[in-house]
């Protein structure tokens, strides 16, 4: 079972897991950390400005969970404008060694593969960073993908086209397609941070955590991980049965023993 760590907000959300990167980074300076995109990492992002300010962070490697296909990538909502402006930016990180799936038509075909051979030339991905979609995907593997799964392209849901039209003028504009890290890929990373805010995420979170395994709701295959971690705030954490258990655990938790 994954670790669950339920925080009072965001913010403290953010810095529990931007303290435990800049762990690694410190430990290991080219450190390959996996990226995700939407809004739900931005806190930890923001509290790295914080815990690498003075660190050298130039040989830092990144590698993105996924990427709309046919989106310009120079589209303020692809996820290489999003992984520059809020990661490599403000970070300071060698864009050269931060990568993000290539969502261009030209050569999708083997996108995924080429990626695939990336991240394993790197020797790996040490620490991905997880969001949950309300359909219960992660990455952009949406309810069916399979758990053996390797970076392809997928159709995203109505639901998560919904759930990312905020970013967007509306809803027609959001993508059809997606390139995404499969299940596989991302059980293949030495740790697991998967983070979730506010009560539309409780229901996802609750059978990611508790439910049985199952491909209909992708996020549960976090408990095949053997170093796998939750932080949620409360509202998130409203549909957990073990929230109790996880509260007095974490806060028995030994100090060596940090996510
Ligand atoms: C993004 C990704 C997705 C998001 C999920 C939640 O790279 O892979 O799984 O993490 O759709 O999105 P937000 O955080 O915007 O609620």
């Amino acid at each position: 079972m994954a670790e669950v760590v339920i925080v009072s907000d965001k913010e403290e959300a953010g810095r529990i897991v931007a303290e435990a990167i800049a762990r690694r980074v410190h430990a290991r300076p080219d450190t390959v950390l996996g990226l995700a995109t939407g809004s739900t990492p931005l806190p930890v992002y923001e509290s790295l400005r914080e815990s690498l300010a003075g660190a050298d962070v130039s040989r830092v490697r990144g590698f993105a969970l996924d990427e709309y296909v046919g989106l310009d990538p120079a589209h303020p909502e692809s996820y290489r404008s999003v992984i520059a402006r809020e990661v490599v930016e403000p970070l300071g990180l060698d864009p050269d060694r931060v990568h993000v799936p290539s969502g261009a038509l030209e050569g999708i075909e083997t996108a995924g593969e080429r990626y695939e051979a990336a991240i394993a030339a790197a020797g790996g991905i040490e620490l991905q960073v997880l969001g949950i979609g309300t359909d219960g995907h992660i990455g952009f593997n949406e309810p069916g993908s399979s758990f053996a799964s390797r970076t392809r392209v997928k159709t995203l849901t109505r639901q998560t086209r919904e759930d990312n039209a905020r970013f967007f003028d509306s809803i027609d504009d959001v993508p059809m397609h997606c390139i995404t890290q499969g299940l596989g890929t991302i059980l293949e990373a030495r740790q697991l941070v998967l983070l979730a805010f506010g009560e539309g995420k409780a229901e996802a979170v609750a059978g990611a955590v508790e439910g049985p395994l199952t491909a209909s709701l992708p996020g549960s295959a976090i408990q095949l991980h053997p170093r796998a971690t939750v932080v949620v705030d409360e509202a998130a954490a409203a549909r957990l049965r073990y929230a109790d258990y996880y509260r007095y655990t974490y806060a028995n938790k030994p100090e060596w023993q940090r996510i």
